[in-house]
């Protein structure tokens, strides 16, 4: 029998789709243990500011769907203080909460690891950003949303770019991670991708782009990740323009575009598990870890490990999608 009466739910960090449909599991499996459920809006920031209410099954109707996140987000410079967490603290004592559903990413577990070694109360992190960049987990909620509409988006561009004879940069997201370029890539027939993890060069660029010409190829997408090596989209397409001025270049970035909109099935079925998961977790007794699917499997890791170790770019992708271009 697990000590375990009501816990609080809340997200944090970007938004993803598919937050959405954790929230919802969260609470029907809370519900239907006989738990207390409450929802903690606007993450960090509003536990601070004592935002808490009760939920029921019927709050989390009709929101499956939705992107974004009906808790709302935040990133919150107040929790960084001792000061800030001990009222947190304080307020969640207020609700009697003595369990927490952390879902968001790195900085939502950084939050959750000391929150739980200051004050003991147990939380489980769901990975919940569209960059997949979370050490332990082969997905997180919100990145297949992100791949498929970014591919889309590509494909739009793609019509454009053919019917003009066009070089296209399009930017896409990952501030520390090449997951979403990477994907984009593949999934878009690009003829590079610059990525984070990469040491990409322009000049090889430009050769490609030249022989390319030779080969009678009429377009060219390249997709670069917004935190890349080498500039963003604009600056390395500045750099391309001054060495190959006969080409028709252009930059779209897509941005948040990428961010919001209804979650893809994947995303509702895996952020379904892992919101069901982290109840069943807290009820066995398990605390400080973050959830997972490895393998189609749900697993669990120490905050510590998913917080400092890489979740790294799989070798053979980037190298497939080399070979594919050619
Ligand atoms: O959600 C992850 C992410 O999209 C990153 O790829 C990006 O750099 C960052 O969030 C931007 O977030 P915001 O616009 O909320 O600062």
């Amino acid at each position: 029998m697990s000590n375990i009466k009501r816990i609080a739910v809340f997200t944090s960090g970007g938004d993803a789709p598919g937050m959405n449909a954790a929230v919802r599991a969260v609470v029907r499996t809370a519900e239907y243990h006989d738990l207390h459920i409450y929802g903690i809006e606007r993450g960090y920031d509003g536990m601070i500011k004592g935002n808490i209410k009760r939920l029921s099954k019927s709050d989390v109707a009709n929101i499956l769907q939705k992107g974004g996140t009906v808790l709302r987000t935040a990133r919150s410079e107040e929790f960084r203080t001792k000061e800030g967490r001990k009222i947190a603290y304080e307020n969640l004592q207020a609700f009697d909460i003595d369990a927490l559903v952390a879902i968001g990413g790195n900085g939502t577990y950084t939050g959750a690891k000391i929150f739980n070694e200051e004050f003991g109360i147990p939380i489980i992190g769901i990975p919940g950003t569209i960059d997949n960049d979370i050490y332990g987990t082969d997905y997180t909620i919100g990145f297949d949303t992100a791949i498929n509409t970014a591919v889309e988006a590509v494909d739009r561009i793609r019509d454009t770019a053919d019917s003009h004879n066009r070089l296209f940069f399009i930017e896409v997201m990952g501030r520390h991670s090449g997951y979403i370029a990477l994907y984009t890539g593949i999934g878009s027939g690009a003829t590079t991708i610059f990525l984070p993890e990469e040491d990409n060069s322009v000049s090889d660029l430009v050769s490609m782009l030249k022989q390319s010409k030779r080969r009678k190829k009429l377009f060219n997408l390249v997709i670069v990740a917004e935190g890349n090596q080498n500039g963003n989209a604009m600056e390395i397409a500045e750099r391309v323009k001054k060495e190959l001025p006969d080409f028709d270049t252009k930059v779209t970035i897509i941005g948040h575009l990428q961010r919001g909109g209804s979650p893809s099935c994947q995303d509702r079925v895996r952020a379904s598990r892992l919101g069901h998961s982290s109840v069943e977790a807290l009820l066995a007794g398990k605390s400080n870890v973050a959830l997972g699917l490895h393998n189609g499997e749900i697993n669990f890791t120490s905050f510590e490990d998913a917080i400092n170790k890489v979740s790294k770019l799989k070798k053979e992708l980037i190298n497939m999608a080399e070979m594919l271009a050619q």
